[in-house]
């Protein structure tokens, strides 16, 4: 079969958009749109993002990108999917975590009630990692409820930022954090 995270990463090559000077001059913005909207795309990412994981029992997609993903991922796992939310979404009674921007602070949100997530095994996913800011609140909101995250997995990850070493140090050691293309 080989592995099908060659086939992604071929993909993501030739079919992400790179516009440089967005969302402000000097950054080149990788947008993904093409690559998901692509029936091969979307199959592969979703195939090289699970490859090699242990078990799973839900999938934890952070807004809004991740949601895409997320619920893909879910279902070719058999496991539900969870959306972690922005701030404001949700009705209460929410969990939130606040995590920085480059200018003042953002938060994400989990419901606190309907759902029993102690214990459960949660893969959580997004397109792209930065600073990791986003995924370290996301990783603290599912302790917040109990849940025990298995591993963090993005389709992109922006190099030269100390994300992936930020998130893998916040996840202390033996919890992956899986990127299927970096740069
Ligand atoms: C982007 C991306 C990640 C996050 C990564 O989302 O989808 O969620 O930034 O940045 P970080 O690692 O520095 O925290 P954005 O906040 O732009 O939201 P969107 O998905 O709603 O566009």
């Amino acid at each position: 079969e080989g592995d099908p995270r060659e086939h992604a990463r071929a993909l993501i090559d030739e079919k992400t958009r790179r516009v440089p000077d967005f969302p402000e001059k000097g950054i080149i913005f990788q947008d993904l749109s093409p690559v998901l909207a692509d029936g091969d795309g979307l199959a592969s990412v979703v195939d090289g993002l699970i490859y090699g994981l242990g078990d799973v029992d839900l999938v934890g997609g952070i807004d809004a990108r991740g949601f895409l993903i997320g619920g893909a991922v879910a279902l070719r796992l058999g496991v539900g999917v969870l959306a972690i939310r922005k701030a404001g979404k949700l009705p209460p009674p929410t969990h939130r975590r606040e995590y920085e921007l480059e200018y003042g602070t953002a938060s994400l949100e989990l419901p606190a009630d309907g759902m029993d997530l102690v214990g459960k095994r949660v893969l959580v996913v997004d397109d792209v990692l930065a600073t990791g800011g986003t995924a370290i609140a996301a990783v603290d909101l599912l302790t917040d409820v109990g849940a025990e995250v298995v591993a963090v997995a993005t389709i992109m990850e922006l190099d030269g930022l100390g994300g992936h070493e930020r998130v893998a140090k916040h996840l202390g050691g033996d919890i992956p954090v899986t990127c299927l293309w970096v740069g």
